[in-house]
């Protein structure tokens, strides 16, 4: 009988040369079984998804409850549909004014999208500015802001208009002008190694946004939803972003994304023409009620204020000479290596250990550390000891 495996391998379009073809067959918090009953620790949550664990049954009787009332309803922005309100109501309430408005779509790079349209239309200007090493997504519009030309090249012409600044660099901000529809920016930077900018890099950017009319769009899509200990990694800089743009664990394992600013600023969408901007699944009931559902579970199980303590335990037990830099903020954390060979090395005898993670796009030295928000210290213990056993493993061979 042909394996899932080879069927996998035959009909679905790859994205790597040598996929890791595990077979995942249930999972449940932050373990995943596969075909043969092995379980495996998931450290990277879906890269930044399952924000409180696989299944939690909160979130999967959310989704019970909708599917049996509505799974989908004609035109988006017309019908009230109360999952959606519900939920973009919570969000406006966790939200600093004045993000006020919500659109919801169905990925990340959408939402970026969104961000790009917004800011093209709102100030009448076409200049963006992006940095090095960001990641924003995969579609046209968001990977033109991509700062790393090896994933641009085979696709260029990309966007014009794009200007990409280095990451951090207080200096560089000068370049944000009168001219400037908006800046871009990861308040984490996620592919590039989970690196942080400083506070001062982030006080002088909101700054110079204000004094130059740009709009300010914070990309909080893999370090948002209570990764790094606040619900959005911004509160821990003392700014608000014009736009913010969701998505990832924002939807509780199911695809949503959300775009949200002023009502002032989202009405461009509105007229002029009308229906400037839409989407058929965007802000879906079913995703939506899993998203508040999520939401309510990172409230009622208090996972905010366990994370930094969840964070200092990695950095305490993660202890070997081949580790360079443990690297990050609260769950959004990776631990670099010397190379990327040395890394792979790892990640390969992980995986035989029952670990699963991944490198990033833009930093191949680095091995990912996104467990579900839910992980326990027990849990983080085990997982520790996995890490330690594999590095030591790799580093013999
Ligand atoms: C910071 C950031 N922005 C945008 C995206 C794109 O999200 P999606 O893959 O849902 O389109 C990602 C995905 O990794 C991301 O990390």
């Amino acid at each position: 009988m042909i394996s899932q495996r080879q069927l996998f391998l035959q009909y679905i379009a790859q994205t790597s040369p040598e996929p890791v073809t595990l077979e995942i067959v249930r999972a449940r918090g932050v373990k995943m079984y596969d075909q043969n009953g092995k379980m495996y620790y998931d450290l990277i949550s879906g890269i930044n998804v399952s924000a409180v664990g696989h299944c939690h049954p909160q979130v999967v009787k959310a989704i019970h409850q909708q599917a049996s009332k509505f799974m989908h309803l004609m035109v988006y922005g017309e019908l009230v549909q109360s999952p959606q309100v519900q939920l973009a109501q919570k969000l406006v309430d966790l939200l600093p004014q004045p993000l006020d408005n919500v659109y919801f779509l169905n990925s990340g790079t959408e939402a970026i999208e969104a961000a790009i349209k917004l800011l093209r239309k709102f100030t009448g200007r076409t200049e963006i500015i992006c940095f090095s090493n960001a990641y924003h997504g995969s579609t046209f519009g968001a990977l033109s802001l991509i700062g790393d030309e090896k994933y641009k090249a085979a696709f260029r012409p990309v966007m014009p208009g794009i200007k990409t600044l280095p990451f951090n660099d207080i200096a560089a901000l000068e370049q944000i002008t009168n001219n400037t529809a908006g800046v871009i920016i990861e308040t984490i930077q996620g592919e590039a190694g989970v690196l942080l900018p400083g506070k001062v890099f982030m006080h002088v950017l909101r700054k110079r946004c204000n004094e130059t009319g740009a709009l300010l769009v914070l990309d909080e899509i893999q370090c948002g939803m209570g990764r790094t200990g606040l619900m959005f990694a911004f509160q821990h800089y003392g700014i608000v972003p014009d736009i913010i743009t969701l998505a990832k664990g924002l939807g509780g394992g199911l695809p949503l994304s959300a775009t949200i600013s002023s009502r002032h600023i989202m009405s461009v969408f509105k007229e002029n023409p009308a229906l400037n901007h839409i989407t058929t699944f965007g802000g879906n009931p079913l995703c939506c009620a899993a998203s508040l559902a999520t939401i309510q579970v990172i409230e009622y199980e208090n996972l905010l204020q366990r994370i930094e303590e969840k964070e200092m335990l990695f950095r305490s037990l993660l202890q070997h000479h081949a580790i360079q830099e443990v690297r990050g903020k609260g769950l959004m954390l990776c631990i670099r290596f010397e190379s990327a060979s040395i890394n792979k090395a790892v990640i390969d005898k992980c995986i035989e250990n029952g670990l699963f993670t991944d490198w990033f796009l833009f930093a191949e030295d680095c091995l990912r550390i996104s467990p579900p928000l839910t992980i326990t210290k027990d849990e983080i213990s085990q997982v520790c000891n996995i890490l330690i056993k594999s590095i030591h493993q790799a580093m013999m061979v």
